[in-house]
């Protein structure tokens, strides 16, 4: 019997030292698998634009889309810590900003939203909280500041970088993120941070402190086609199959194979003769 996942479990594992796993999902299917898998928390990442959309940046996905998506996700996965991710276009303020957290949990049935959020937003991540919305503040690599797909780069890789990190992981915490998610810091970056604060943190490629781990799904099953980054595990090749199995329906056009006997509708009654008149 599955039980709901809740921010109270995941604090609970962190307590005991035990590890949890997050996933990006945009789909019904894919929630379906994740939670079948036992994937505790699923992100519904702006990461689609790139990966669904087919666009260089995260920055154009629309809000409306998102939520449908989180919709479709919490249908697929009613018990996993779902997450919605406040894409660029919410963060034109404050209002726009809990706007859109308001939707993710009222419309879509988000446990939280993240925010990528530094010292600057301390304000915003605060008024979230107050509304009594969980949030998620993403720091090291934010993507909705990167415009070109080189400008993805680590981030924190000297001492007064990880002196910023762990300044501004605190002063968002001290706000009231309730969690934190680190992309793409070395491990000793993200071992500060954890040090520092004792709300559960998420690592994406952040190292092993971290309590728990994201990757986006398409990358580690192998169906995205740019190279992924060097932290996500390449679990399966499903883009080469995927191909692999559309050629061979082609081909079985091509060849007049398809449509075989097993893929007819017999007649229920036989056809009657044609009258002519
Ligand atoms: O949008 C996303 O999928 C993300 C994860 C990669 C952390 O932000």
């Amino acid at each position: 019997m599955s039980q709901r996942i809740t921010l109270q479990t995941l604090g609970e594992l962190k307590s005991a030292g035990r590890k949890f796993a997050m996933l990006t999902a945009y789909d019904f299917p894919t929630a379906q698998a994740a939670q079948q898998a036992g994937v505790h928390a699923l992100l519904v990442g702006d990461s689609m634009g790139t990966v669904l959309l087919g666009h260089t940046s995260t920055r154009g996905v629309p809000l409306n889309l998102m939520v449908i998506l989180a919709e479709a996700v919490r249908r697929g996965a009613p018990d996993v810590f779902l997450v919605g991710d406040l894409p660029h276009e919410t963060m034109q303020s404050c209002e726009t900003l809990c706007a859109g957290a308001r939707r993710f949990t009222r419309e879509a049935g988000c446990d939280a939203v993240k925010v990528e959020a530094g010292i600057e937003h301390v304000a915003w991540i605060a008024e979230l909280a107050r509304g009594g919305v969980c949030v998620i503040a993403h720091i090291g690599l934010r993507p909705q500041s990167v415009l070109s797909p080189d400008g993805y780069r680590a981030q924190a890789r000297d001492a007064d970088g990880v002196l910023r990190l762990v300044d501004d992981a605190r002063a968002l915490v001290d706000a009231g993120a309730a969690m934190l998610l680190i992309e793409a810091v070395p491990p000793d970056a993200s071992a500060a941070v954890l040090r520092e604060v004792s709300v559960p943190v998420i690592g994406c490629g952040a190292g092993p402190a971290c309590d728990g781990h994201v990757v986006v799904t398409e990358d580690m099953l192998g169906l995205t086609t740019v190279r992924p980054p060097r932290f996500v595990p390449v679990h399966a090749a499903l883009g080469a199959e995927r191909s692999a199995a559309m050629r061979r329906w082609v081909e079985e056009i091509e060849a007049g194979t398809y449509p075989g006997p097993q893929h007819l509708y017999p007649m229920r009654t036989a056809p009657q003769p044609q009258t002519t008149t």
